[in-house]
């Protein structure tokens, strides 16, 4: 039989009959790869039959009543790693399949092997599939690890990239926990494309899916990214899995973030702070503290933010320098908030405030290589700006949240009682907040609550300038 093959492009999955320099979907140019699908019979209709039937092993076979099905709380299983556990939305839900995404080196393996030999000392069996790195590699790493002693627990790895001889094993082992590492290695013997391209990839990811859901197994898969930092090739992958988790940090910082940017269990944008040791990974249970480890005590230009990531309240320093510029076109920089959100506020500054700042370059920071978009962090860079500009530090003790408006007044935030009462632990003793959200019944004691209605108020609140 004929098998007619289809165009990929591989940035976006779109498929065409002909080969075309340029993709007509996304644009991306010379991404369109060869691919040979399925032959004819076993297309898309029998695919979907044979995915029905495995589903139908989960009890999800024809449409049923809403009130007929029973309400399954599944304990979620723990890695033992609590700020794993946090990110994924309290543990690892059973049958569900998880994109660990991030850069080569940042310890993506290291995460999920010590998971792995949690799992296998407290659950059972788990299958660890590397398309990476040989069974010794592995070993090795295990043993700088330590805590895997235990040669008792039933920890399996296996080095291959052949999808249907890891999904054999998973057939035979039956396993509590699978790891495949990574899905780009991984390819399937139905396609004649090379592994990592996008039907290959989204074979894999795929087919682990109905394993994860028919079996009700979790499932890790490891995703690589690409330069500018998405995972690399499919969106399709993204939309597949679960749960997908980024790693985030400088190679040349200590401390890693696994932030979730999708969770169908859980928040999202929830965060883990780690840090990696000789020992492998270790969660850091208090991040305030270590993000604001390094703050030089009342130097110009450093305001402290309390922010909220995902359901956790954190603090981070803004830092700002403001110089003036000698070429003829300011610059403007910002590492950890948008670039244009700084934009904005330095025209409300200048507009609003009445500082001067045409002729000034302004770079912005946030400490420690996080990255922080919610608007109430606003207030905190137009402080750490002004600060800068006028060489007049923030009053000591202060923290700050706000989001700014164009008209130069500060709006509400959502979970104010969470950031004061983070901030008061962390031994803030003043908290510059907007007015609308002043409930001072949340104030925590010992702590001045200082609420301002519009920018000229808040600068004058956060310094003498
Ligand atoms: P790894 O988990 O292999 O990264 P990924 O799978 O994301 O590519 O992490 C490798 C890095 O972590 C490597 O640069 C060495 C470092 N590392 C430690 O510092 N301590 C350790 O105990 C381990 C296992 C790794
Ligand atoms: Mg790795």
């Amino acid at each position: 039989m004929k098998t007619k093959t289809v165009y990929s492009c591989q940035e976006c999955g779109a498929q065409s009959q002909k080969w075309l320099g340029r993709c007509p979907e996304c644009e991306a140019w010379n991404s369109l790869v060869e691919e040979r699908p399925v032959p004819a019979t076993a297309g898309a209709g029998a695919a979907a039959a044979s995915a029905g039937s495995r589903y139908a092993l989960a009890g999800t076979a024809g449409p049923r009543l809403y009130e007929d099905i029973d309400t399954v709380v599944s304990a979620r299983l723990t890695t033992g790693i609590d700020e794993f556990d946090r990110v994924l939305g309290g543990g690892v839900v059973p049958g569900s399949l998880v994109l660990i995404g991030g850069e080569p080196g940042i310890g993506k393996s290291t995460l999920l092997l010590q998971a792995a030999a949690h799992f296998a000392h407290t659950t059972g069996t788990v299958l660890y599939s590397s398309g990476e790195e040989s069974e010794h590699q592995i070993k090795s790493r295990g043993e700088r690890l330590g805590g895997l002693e235990n040669a008792r627990a039933p920890l399996y790895l296996l080095a291959e990239t052949c999808l249907e001889r890891i999904l054999e094993e998973i057939a035979r082992l039956r396993p509590s926990l699978i790891i495949v590492d990574s899905v780009q290695t991984v390819f399937s013997l139905k396609f004649q494309s090379a592994p990592g391209s996008i039907g290959q990839v989204r074979e894999a990811a795929t087919q682990l899916l109905f394993a994860a859901k028919g079996q009700n197994i979790p499932t890790f898969l490891v995703g690589h990214v690409t330069k500018d930092g998405s995972l690399a090739g499919p969106k399709v992958l993204e939309h597949i899995v679960d749960t997908v988790l980024y790693f985030e940090g400088e190679k040349h910082h200590s401390h890693r973030v696994v932030r979730a940017v999708k969770n169908r269990f859980g928040a999202v944008s929830e965060l883990g702070v780690f840090e990696m040791t000789g020992k492998g990974l270790r969660a850091v249970p208090n991040p305030s503290k270590l993000f604001l480890a390094e703050r030089p005590a009342n130097a110009p230009g450093s305001a402290v933010l309390c922010c909220i990531e995902g359901s956790r309240p954190l603090l981070v320093e803004v830092q700002a320098l403001v110089s003036t510029s000698s070429y003829g076109n300011a610059r403007r920089m910002a590492s950890g908030i948008d670039q244009n959100r700084l934009s904005l506020l330095l025209a409300v500054l200048e507009k609003r405030a009445g500082l001067n700042l045409l002729g000034e370059d302004v770079f912005i920071n946030v400490a420690g290589g996080m990255t922080v978009d919610e608007p109430a962090a606003d207030l905190a860079v137009v402080g750490a700006v002004a600060s800068s500009l006028r060489n007049r530090p923030i009053k000591p003790g202060t923290a700050v949240f706000g989001e700014i408006g164009l008209a130069g007044e500060i709006r509400g935030t959502s979970q104010a009682a969470l950031r004061l009462r983070e901030a008061a632990q962390m031994g803030f003793t003043r908290i510059v907040v907007p007015d609308g959200n002043v409930a001072l019944d949340e104030a925590p004691p010992g702590c001045e609550i200082v609420p301002v209605k519009n920018v000229g108020e808040a600068l004058d609140q956060l310094m003498d300038w």
